[in-house]
This record gives C-alpha cells, structure tokens and sequence, in this order.
C-alpha cells in the first residue's frame, strides 16, 4: 500500500539504472519519529554512482528544489536522506477518508476474483473440544476475515476427524452404557464420558475391541444402523461446538471432514500407481520420500485401510476441481510440520504445479499456567470452560471498575471471550503460549480489555458530544506530536493488513491495536477534548471518531466484540 508521500519521494530520485519501484521499495519510516516521516537509506546506491552514501544523500538533497506538499523539507544524514511531510495534508486525507468509508476503510479489491480456502478448527468428533484448538480456531477464523476484506472470495473448511476406528467403539460404548435419549440431554459430555469407559473396559474385556472392529466395517459397508449411530455422534459434536464457534464468531463453509473422502482416494491411488511412485513396504503402500531426507509417507495400511494423508491428498483434489483456489492454507500445530511437508511432496512428485499454493501455516501450544493443559496429566481444559472462567472473573472486575455499567453480564462475556482470543492471537503464532487468567485480563496490561477499554472511550467522549458539524474543524488542533502519532498509526492500517496476508500472521492486527490504542492515550491525555473552542474540539472528535471506527474493525477482524461501554 503506498502512499502519495512516499510516491513523491519516489519521483524525486533519479538514478539510471535503478527503477521507481526499488526506490519506493527502499523507504522505510525511521524509528525515531525526530528524524523524519520517511527515509532513504543511500548505501546501496554507492555501488551504481560509486561515491559514498553521504555524498550522494547530499547530492540528491541539492538536486531536489523547493519541495512541495505533501512533502515539506529532507536533510542528509549518515547516508540517510530524512523526508519531513506535510502533517496537516496527511491528517485533512486520512480523517477523511475513514469518515467517508467507515468500517470499510482498509477494505480493498487486491483479493478480486481468487479463492483462498482455509483448512482450520478441524476438530475431531466426540473429543473433547480442548484449549489446544483454540490457536487453530481463532487464526483460521480471522485470517479467513482478513482476506474477506482484502476482496479474497473465502472457503473455510472445518476438516473434520470423523473417521477410523474409534468410531467401532463409540458404537458398542454407546449399545452398552448409553442412549440417544442421554446423547440428545448431556451431549458431548455422554460421549466422551462413554469413550474413557471403554477404554477402560476393553483393557479387561478384549471380545470388546473385536466387536469395535465389526462395527467399524460396517460403517465401512455403509451399513444403516452403523451409519446412522455414526451421524448421531457427528450431529451432537457439531452442534455442541457451534455454541463454542457462535462465542468466537467463527463460521464455516464447509464441514467436509475425513469421513468425505471415503470414496474420493482410489483415484488419488491410482494416479500414485500410474506414475509409479508407489512402493510396497510389508503389505503397505508407500511412497519413498528418502531422497528428500523425509520418511516414507504412507498411503494404504497392509490390511487396506487408508490413512489421514491419504485423506489430505484426496481432499486436496477435491478442493482443486471444486473450488480451483489460488491458496489453501492449512492451519495446523506445528506438530504436524511432517505431514504436510510429506503430502505436499507427493502433490509436486504427482506433477501438479498447484502443490505451490498449498500452505501450511503452522503455530505453537497453549498451556495453562499451573501445567493444566498436559495431557500427560490427563487433565484436560475445555475450551468452553476456559472461555466461562474468563467470563466469569471478566465479570467481578466489572463489578470494581463499573458498578452501575448496564448489562455487566453481556459486556463480561465479550471482555472474558475477547480477552482469550486476543491472548491467543497477539503473539507470533510460531511462539509456543503460556495462558494466564490474570495477565489477558489486565485492563492496563497488551491485551483485549485494554483495546476494549479504550474503544469505549472513545465512545463516550463521542456520545458527550453529540452531533458535530466537521466543516469547522481546526485541524492546526490536532498537529501536535501526539495527533500526527495517531494519523500515522490510523494511516497505516491498510498496510498492516495486506502484512498480516502476506505473513499469515494475525497478531500484525493486535499489535497494530495495542499500538494505535497507545497512542490515542498519549494524546487523549496530553490534548484536551472537551471545553475547548467549537473549531479545537470538532478537529479532537474527529481523530477521536476514526480512532474508534479502526479499533472497532480491528477488532472485528479479530473476532473480538466491541462493548459500547464497559
Ligand atoms: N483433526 C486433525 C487434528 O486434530 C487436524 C486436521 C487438520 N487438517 C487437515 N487437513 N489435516 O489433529
């Protein structure tokens, strides 16, 4: 996203043989606001020109004239060519344009006419829903936002764990212990209750793993009753995490699980078999990945069985002919780094060219502070009850903080909820996270109450105010230190979004947050908004208003609420 500075900047450098867009690819914004808006490192010019960096800084300096807006004067510094702007032009232009667009600024069309899926949540049926999903959800789900709003067309694909054997002993757990009256009353509950039961009676009782394993094939054999028990556990699952999915605003296109890609494989196995790059391996079929230094990857099981790549290739097929994306991005624990770089292997070997727009998009583990998240441990956080406890203690400091605040419960639910996803979207994704209540909880502290906090700030110096006539703002109000700090950080909104697709990385959008919310606090404390000249105050709510239209659409792209008031 390049601005109309930096294109003046652009325009001014003549240097043959270096083109506009390396220039324009060469600014960068000093990291001392004092020395300038924008700048221009010279050192890689001295190879071309073969004089110092300084020399020529200083040359092109001279060669510029009288600048004009929007760019106001440039010195030479240590190879360095420092750009001041024109504040009040940049600040007239993005007030501006976020009043004119609102919720839309930022919104673009680079996405017109490709398809981005995005492989996320993809949980598996009738286990639990744990904490450990949470990073999936949540950077799948606002990745697919982003996108949306960069003009991408988005398929979000819940992949879901809805085959093998565990289904053959779900089955005869739910014959013995339990009934579709108890699924319909206590379900996930009921399921996982009966799935630990039979894992522990099957250790003393074996006949039960062989009655498991008829059932499975029947489920194999499309059988009635097996199939319809199966699409029980299956319905219950889904409708017990869509309460789940409904709190983090999360949505799918399509709930096209393993089980889908029951009959889609054999061509996929036959494709292998034509292009001979099936080995048998004791009974199984493989394909031998040791020339590029990975195991093999394992494609049909000595007694038949498939297995989850061969899920994932027939499933990649699928996604290619039916919705020919530009990218489908997996997002998927680090974990799996070797499943996805194996099959994505057997993609390129197979000699599709679209094995490039498969991405994996990896990311670390959640724990939670006293250790409870190991599963060695066998205890296991839920994610609903971990989105409750945060709702719950969200609640009390809203009862200090704002005794008399309306409708507590409703803004404690989207500050407890908001504060998980935040917490969980801040960090690299890469970053493994250690989840502390109180800490995602701080209203001070990077964190989702704190945008939050300020967002309702905003909205109450705005609702104070009430209706203003914009035209007879005085913007001379705002161009001090901490207003242009603001503009620049509400000017760099669209950047940080087509970084954050570039990157596949969300926490570019919370920290832009944090960042932006700073800010507004540096002026909000240093400026006064209220009893001040019509013409001062007017140009104060103005940033105040595209403050809050960016945070709140921020957010939203983070799958965070935004409370009016808290
Ligand atoms: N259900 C899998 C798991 O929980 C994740 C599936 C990810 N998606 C995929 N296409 N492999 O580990």
């Amino acid at each position: 996203m390049v601005n109309e500075k930096i294109l003046a900047i652009a325009k001014l450098i003549k240097i043959d043989g270096v083109t506009e867009q390396e220039i324009i690819d060469s600014i960068a914004v000093p990291s001392d606001a004092s020395l300038g808006d924008y700048c221009l490192p010279c050192f890689k010019f001295s190879k071309i020109i073969r004089k110092s960096p300084q020399m020529i800084a200083n040359d092109l300096v001279n060669s510029f004239g009288n600048l004009t807006s929007p760019l106001v004067s440039a010195n030479a510094v240590n190879g360095y060519i420092n750009f001041y702007t024109d504040k009040l032009f940049t600040a007239k232009k993005v007030i501006g344009e976020i009043l004119q667009k609102n919720e839309n600024y930022g919104n673009s069309d680079i996405g017109k006419g490709a398809t981005i899926c995005i492989d996320y949540s993809s949980i598996n049926i009738a286990k639990p829903f744990h904490i450990g999903h949470l990073c999936t959800t949540v950077i799948g789900g606002s990745l697919y936002k982003i996108y949306k709003k960069l003009g991408y067309n988005l398929v979000g694909i819940n992949h879901l764990g809805d085959w093998g054997t565990q289904f053959g002993k779900l089955i005869v757990a739910f014959k013995k212990w339990s009934s579709e009256e108890e699924l319909k009353a206590r379900g996930m509950k009921a399921l996982t209750e009966i799935y630990v039961k039979y894992h522990e009676e099957s250790e003393k009782d074996a006949s039960l793993d062989d009655k498991a394993r008829e059932w499975f094939k029947k489920i194999e054999e499309n059988d009635e009753e097996a199939l319809r028990l199966f699409n029980i556990f299956k319905e219950v699952t889904i409708k017990e995490v869509g309460k789940t999915y409904d709190r983090l605003k999360i949505t799918f296109d399509s709930y096209n699980g393993e089980s889908f890609y029951n009959d889609k494989m054999q061509p996929v196995i036959d494709k292998l078999q034509q292009k001979q790059l099936l080995t048998e391996s004791e009974g199984a079929k493989i394909v031998d990945l040791s020339e590029y230094g990975m195991p093999p990857c394992l494609i049909v099981k000595a007694d038949g069985a498939t297995l989850y790549a061969t899920r994932d290739l027939a499933a990649a097929y699928y996604r290619k002919n039916t919705y020919n994306f530009e990218k489908c991005l997996y997002v998927v624990a680090y974990q799996q780094n070797l499943h996805f770089k194996q099959w994505f292997k057997v993609i390129e070997l197979l000699g599709e060219p679209w094995y490039k727009s498969l991405v994996h998009v990896p990311f670390g583990m959640v724990s939670l502070e006293d250790g409870a998240m190991s599963t060695r441990k066998g205890k296991v956080v839920l994610l609903e009850d971990a989105l409750n406890k945060a709702v719950e203690k969200s609640l009390v400091i809203i009862e200090q903080k704002s005794p008399d605040l309306e409708g507590k419960e409703e803004v404690a639910e989207m500050v407890g909820v908001g504060a998980i996803i935040f917490s969980a979207l801040y960090n690299n994704r890469i970053k493994d996270i250690v989840f502390s209540y109180d800490k995602v909880l701080n209203f001070d502290g990077e964190t989702g109450p704190y945008i939050q906090y300020t967002n309702a700030r905003c909205n109450s110096v705005l609702e104070k105010l009430g209706s203003l006539d914009y035209e007879k703002a005085d913007f001379d109000a705002i161009n001090n230190p901490e207003g242009n700090a603001v503009i620049a950080a509400l000017e760099a909104f669209p950047k940080i979004l087509t970084d954050a697709i570039e990157k596949y990385e969300p926490c570019y959008v919370a920290r832009y947050l944090v960042n932006l919310c700073q800010e507004f606090n540096r002026f909000y404390y240093a400026h006064r908004i209220l009893n001040e000249k019509e013409s001062v105050v007017i140009a104060r709510a103005m940033l105040v208003k595209c403050t809050h239209v960016v945070i709140e659409e921020g957010l939203r792209l983070l799958g965070i609420s935004a409370p009016k008031k808290m």
